[in-house]
């Protein structure tokens, strides 16, 4: 039996990451990296750096999401309010996703990750929409993992385009009013196929949601941190998840019933 010292010095010598339990980890994490242009403009660089250093946190966060596993990790990248930014800078966040997607296919392949996109992904530029069809083509078949990117995604145009589908098939008898249920919702949103969020975490200090899975971060865990995304690291990614396990999700019933 080591000694309450020796103890001691045994937890705090153990990585952050053992100290996660395996068996309570979240289904489906989602991201808001958030912070690209402030981390850039307090070295003095432009926005742009802060971008291309963002793609390291991406890596290391899907790598870290695949030694777990959590099987569903989904992170926003553009949003439809993105296409406002000067148009400077949508060129360099557009050129950066082909060179990322070129460069992170090894990763996905090595890691057997399935790539997935939402969004309003026709209003991509070209080379950048055919970039993303053909990695997540060739990534299709992949069951270890689904990464999901959010590009030029808006919750409120998800829910619009839904509520569009679902009208006209009741003009058409396809179906009945009284047959919309959450999960007939649920079946039109970009999201189909991923379960509800449990944890989404936003970088960058901003606590806000800024249009993203409105729909299904209902009963979500939020994580909130300051860290400005191209600092983001596995063990930022770790420490968000030992909160996580901390919490308890009551979905509307008392502790009691929770624990009797
Ligand atoms: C997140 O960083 C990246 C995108 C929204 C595309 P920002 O570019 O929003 O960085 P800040 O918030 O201005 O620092
Ligand atoms: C949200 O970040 C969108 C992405 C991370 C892609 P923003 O930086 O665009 O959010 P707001 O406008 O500050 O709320
Ligand atoms: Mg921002």
């Amino acid at each position: 039996m080591p000694s309450e010292e020796n103890l001691v010095t045994v937890i705090f010598s153990m990585n952050l990451v053992d100290h996660i339990d395996r068996s309570k980890l979240p289904r489906h994490l989602a991201v808001i990296m958030d912070g690209n242009g402030r981390w850039a403009k307090k070295q003095g660089f432009f926005r742009s750096f802060g971008h291309e250093n963002g793609t390291e946190a991406v890596h290391e966060v899907v790598e870290a999401c695949a030694e777990l596993p959590i099987p569903f990790l989904t992170l926003y990248a553009f949003s439809t309010e993105n296409w406002n930014r000067p148009k400077s800078e949508v060129k360099t966040l557009m050129k950066l996703l082909v060179s990322s997607l070129k460069k992170e296919i090894n990763t996905l392949q090595k890691n057997k990750i399935r790539l997935n996109a939402i969004g309003n992904l026709e209003a991509l530029p070209k080379k950048a929409y055919q970039e993303l069809m053909d990695v997540m083509e060739q990534t299709k078949s992949n069951p270890h993992m689904t990464l999901t990117l959010a590009l030029s995604y808006g919750a409120r145009e998800e829910i619009t385009k839904t509520i569009k589908e679902i009208s006209v098939k009741v003009k058409n008898n396809l179906i009945s009013p009284s047959d919309i249920d959450e999960s007939v919702i649920n079946n039109h949103l970009y999201t189909r196929d991923l379960p509800d969020v449990d944890l989404l975490i936003r970088t960058s200090g901003e606590q806000r949601i800024s249009n993203f899975l409105l729909w299904q971060i209902a009963y979500a865990e939020l994580y909130f941190t300051d860290t400005l995304w191209p600092d983001y690291r596995k063990d930022h990614l770790f420490e968000a998840i030992l909160d996580y396990q901390n919490r308890e999700r009551r979905f509307g019933k008392t502790s009691e019933q929770l624990n009797p």
